[in-house]
C-alpha cells in the first residue's frame, strides 16, 4: 500500500513526517496531507477502483490511512449522484445533478471526515476521540467511536437542536454542552485536546480529518465518467468541505484521471452567519461573526478556519459566494424536496436557495453542467419546519367523509 508521505504547511511551506500534529509549529498555518502521487498513478487505475467496495474506501491510496487494519468502516460514502431533471426545469438549466449525503450511516457527510480522522486516532493508539461540533459531526465521531469501541467527548453549543442532540446520544458520547457559540465550544475543546490524549478529529486530527470530505469530489467525477462538472455549489461552515473538495479535483488532474479542474467552486451560507460570503460581496478580509443568528445551526461557525483558503478557491476559480436568508432556505428545502424527492436540512437549503438566486440573476449559464452537494438529512432538524405546512385535513374513520375531505383539498386546488 502507498503511504501519505509528508504533512506541508500551506501558508509557510515547512514540511513535517506523517504525525500527530495540529498546525505548523512555525506560523500556526493549516497543514495538508501530501502523497507520492506518481507512486500511486502507477498502482492505481480507473479499472481497479471501479471493481472496488462501495465506499469511500475505494481511494484508499489518497487516503492518510497506512494499515487497512485501523480503518473503522461504517461504510459511509460512495452516495448516489442523481439527475435532477425536475428541478433543472423548474430552474431553465440543461444538467443539474445532486450528490445526494443525505445517505451516509449517520446521514450527512460528516461521516467522510470522521471516518478518516477515527481511524487516524487508532493508527495513532489515541485513548479517546471526538470533536467540536454544529450537530452532524457528533454523530458521527459518536458513531465511528462506538464502532471503534473509544471513548468519545463532544462539545457542542448549548443552544443546539435537540434533535442533532439526540442523533449523536443514542451512539453513548460524553457530550459537553457549552453555553455559548460554536466558536467559544471549539475554543475550549482545543484545550482539552491539549490537555488530555485525545484525538478531536477537527482539532488536533485536522490535517487528516479533512482528507475525508476530497472523496466527494472523486466520487461526483467517477460517477459522471471521470469528467468534471462545470460548476459546483458547497455549504460554508469553517469552510474546510470547500478546500477540500477543490483539493479532490486537483488530485484528479495530478493522476491523470481528469483532464484539468476548471470547475467554479461556489459556496453559500446563510445570511445570519456568513463572514465568508460578506468577505467576498465586500471583496475584504474575513470579519468573525460574534453572536450567529440563523435557523441553519449546522453552518453557524462565526470564525471560519478556513475561510480565507476557502475565499481564495472561489476567487481563482471564479465560483462565487452567497448568503440566502432563512425564509429562502426553507423554500430551498421545500424545493428540493418537491422537485426530486429529497429532504435536506437547513444546510441543503441554503445551497438551493444560492443555486435559484444565481440562475435568476442570470450569473450561472443555462447549459453549465451543476453539481449541488447535499450533505445533511432533513429527519435531523425537524424543528425548523414545525408549524411551516397547514394541519392534515381531518376525517372521520368512514369513507363518506374521507370523499367530503377529498372534494374540500380538489377544491381548495391541490394537486
Ligand atoms: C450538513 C453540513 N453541511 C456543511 C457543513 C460545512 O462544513 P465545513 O464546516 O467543513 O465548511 C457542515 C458542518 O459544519 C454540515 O453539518
Ligand atoms: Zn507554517
Amino acid at each position: 500500500m502507498t503511504k501519505p508521505s509528508k504533512l506541508v504547511c500551506k501558508e509557510c511551506g515547512e514540511e513535517y513526517p506523517v504525525e500527530l500534529r495540529t498546525a505548523c509549529e512555525i506560523c500556526f498555518g493549516p497543514l495538508d496531507v501530501q502523497y507520492d502521487y506518481e507512486a500511486i498513478g502507477k498502482q492505481v487505475t480507473k479499472e481497479k477502483i471501479a471493481g472496488r467496495e462501495k465506499t469511500l474506501w475505494r481511494y484508499i491510496e489518497l487516503l492518510p490511512i497506512e494499515n487497512r487494519n485501523n480503518i473503522v468502516n461504517l461504510h459511509p460514502g460512495f452516495t448516489p449522484l442523481k439527475k435532477a431533471d425536475q428541478l433543472a426545469k423548474k430552474l431553465g438549466l440543461r444538467e443539474l445533478y445532486v450528490k445526494d449525503d443525505t445517505v451516509n450511516p449517520t446521514y450527512s457527510f460528516k461521516d467522510r471526515p470522521s471516518s478518516v480522522a477515527v481511524s487516524k486516532s487508532v493508527e495513532f493508539g489515541l485513548e479517546a476521540v471526538g470533536c467540536a461540533s454544529t450537530g452532524n459531526l457528533a454523530g458521527a465521531t459518536a458513531a465511528h467511536a462506538a464502532k471503534a469501541g473509544l471513548p468519545c467527548y463532544i462539545f457542542i453549543p448549548a443552544d443546539l437542536e435537540q434533535s442533532k442532540v439526540l442523533s449523536a446520544q443514542i451512539y453513548g458520547p460524553n457530550i459537553i454542552a457549552v453555553e455559548g457559540t460554536y466558536d467559544d465550544a471549539n475554543r475550549i475543546a482545543n484545550l482539552a485536546a491539549n490537555k488530555y490524549k485525545w484525538g478531536l478529529v477537527n482539532i488536533n486530527i485536522r490535517p487528516y480529518y479533512t482528507e475525508g470530505s476530497k472523496t466527494l469530489a472523486y466520487e461526483v467525477c467517477e460517477q459522471l465518467g471521470w469528467q468534471t462538472p462545470d460548476r459546483v455549489i458547497i455549504p460554508l461552515g469553517s469552510g474546510a468541505l470547500l478546500c477540500a473538495i477543490n483539493k479532490g479535483f486537483n488530485e484528479l488532474v495530478k493522476l491523470g484521471f481528469v483532464y484539468e479542474n476548471k470547475v467554479k467552486i461556489c459556496g453559500s451560507q446563510p445570511d445570519g452567519c456568513a463572514p465568508i460570503a460578506n468577505a467576498y460581496d465586500g471583496k475584504s478580509d474575513i470579519i468573525p461573526i460574534e453572536k450567529p443568528t440563523s435557523i441553519v445551526k449546522s453552518l453557524a461557525i462565526g470564525d471560519p478556519a478556513s475561510g480565507p483558503e476557502a475565499l481564495k478557491i472561489i476567487n481563482e476559480s471564479r465560483g462565487f459566494a452567497d448568503s440566502p436568508n432563512d425564509l429562502e432556505v426553507v423554500e430551498g428545502q421545500k424545493l428540493l424536496a418537491r422537485t426530486e424527492g429529497i429532504f435536506a436540512e437547513p444546510a441543503g437549503g441554503v445551497v438551493i436557495a444560492a443555486l435559484k438566486r444565481k440562475v435568476e440573476a442570470g450569473e450561472i449559464d443555462k447549459n453549465e453542467r451543476v453539481v449541488v452537494y447535499i450533505t445533511g438529512n432533513g429527519l435531523k432538524t425537524p424543528d425548523v419546519l414545525f408549524g411551516k405546512f397547514p394541519e392534515p385535513t381531518r376525517a372521520k374513520p368512514n369513507f363518506e367523509d374521507v370523499d367530503r375531505a377529498i372534494t374540500e383539498l380538489k377544491r381548495k386546488g391541490s394537486k
